[in-house]
């Protein structure tokens, strides 16, 4: 039997493992794949990605012209520019196998070709009944109708293709980060499904939402990623005194998290959860 199939049986009784001994705390085995410390280390991972992409973003003023739809931009296309650039990115990027990670999830799913690689087989960790929520729509419109406006200078430097690849890359970086809550979801159900179970059974989404919820936590994150826009956005000289300038301000980062990053992440875990016993 091929290496990978073996490989793949394991990780699958694993976890079948952990969920006959959920109750034991065993969802940190250490052979498995999905525990809390990892979760927990690629959420703290993926804050570096979104302050990145943000500050890559405030490089360019706001170009609004990438965003009007009635300017028809593309010739037999009539949405925006930058829906064009997104759409047609994501083709190709499907046509490389993206979208067969579980952890990646297109803004326009709906007529994606398949991809014309040799896939990987990525390990089945999530519910298949609740694996492919996805609340792109909503993430797309936050980020531009509200983060997007706070963040960047006005103007027009023409710039719309790097401009619009700098959008698709804060969209990708949210979006993964916000849907990686179906694995913080499956984590915290494998770990205590006698507390899940009932409120999942009753549909009980107020209950579920604040089982989820840990405001010291909360609190913990938002400090953390405005220090990392402080780090990661200072004016690197090589004298000691900095300029006190931060290409992008620290509290909108955390206002972003407080407000939306967080928020929407419980959103997709308690849609996951109540998903989880289909
Ligand atoms: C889009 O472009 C049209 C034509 O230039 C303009 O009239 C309209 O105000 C623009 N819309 C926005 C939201 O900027
Ligand atoms: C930076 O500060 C250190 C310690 O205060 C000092 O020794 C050094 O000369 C300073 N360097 C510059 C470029 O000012
Ligand atoms: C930084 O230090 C240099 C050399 O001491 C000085 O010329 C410059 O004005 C300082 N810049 C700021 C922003 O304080």
């Amino acid at each position: 039997m091929d290496l990978l199939w073996v490989l793949i049986l394991v990780l699958l009784s694993l976890s079948r493992y952990n969920m006959a001994m959920a109750d034991s705390n065993s969802v940190s085995h250490s052979g498995n794949a999905l525990n809390l410390e990892s979760v927990r280390d690629s959420l703290i991972r993926q804050e570096d990605t979104i302050v990145f992409s943000l500050i890559e973003r405030a490089r360019y003023p706001v170009n609004s012209r990438l965003y009007n739809q009635t300017l028809g931009l593309v010739p037999g296309f009539s949405r925006s520019l930058v829906h064009f650039i997104v759409k047609e990115t994501e083709a190709i990027q499907a046509k490389a196998g993206r979208y067969e990670n579980p952890e990646e999830n297109p803004f326009f799913p709906n007529g994606l070709p398949p991809s014309v690689v040799p896939t990987h087989k990525y390990p089945q960790v999530l519910h298949p009944a609740a694996a492919s929520i996805n609340i792109n729509e909503h993430i797309w419109d936050m980020y531009f109708n509200q983060l997007l406006p706070l963040f960047v200078a006005e103007g027009d430097d023409g710039n719309y293709a790097s401009t619009a690849a700098s959008d698709l890359n804060c969209l990708q970086a949210l979006s993964r980060r916000i849907h990686y809550g179906k694995y913080v979801a499956e984590v915290k159900f494998r770990e205590a499904p006698q507390d899940y179970e009932p409120l999942i059974r009753a549909k009980d989404r107020d209950a579920l939402m604040n089982l989820l919820t840990f405001k010291n936590v909360e609190e913990m994150v938002k400090k953390r990623v405005a220090k990392k826009a402080t780090v990661f956005g200072q004016e690197v000289t090589l004298g000691n005194n900095s300029s006190g300038n931060y290409k992008i301000d620290p509290l909108i980062v955390s206002h972003l998290y407080a407000e939306w990053v967080m928020p929407l992440t419980k959103l997709v875990e308690v849609e996951y959860l109540l998903r989880r016993l289909d």
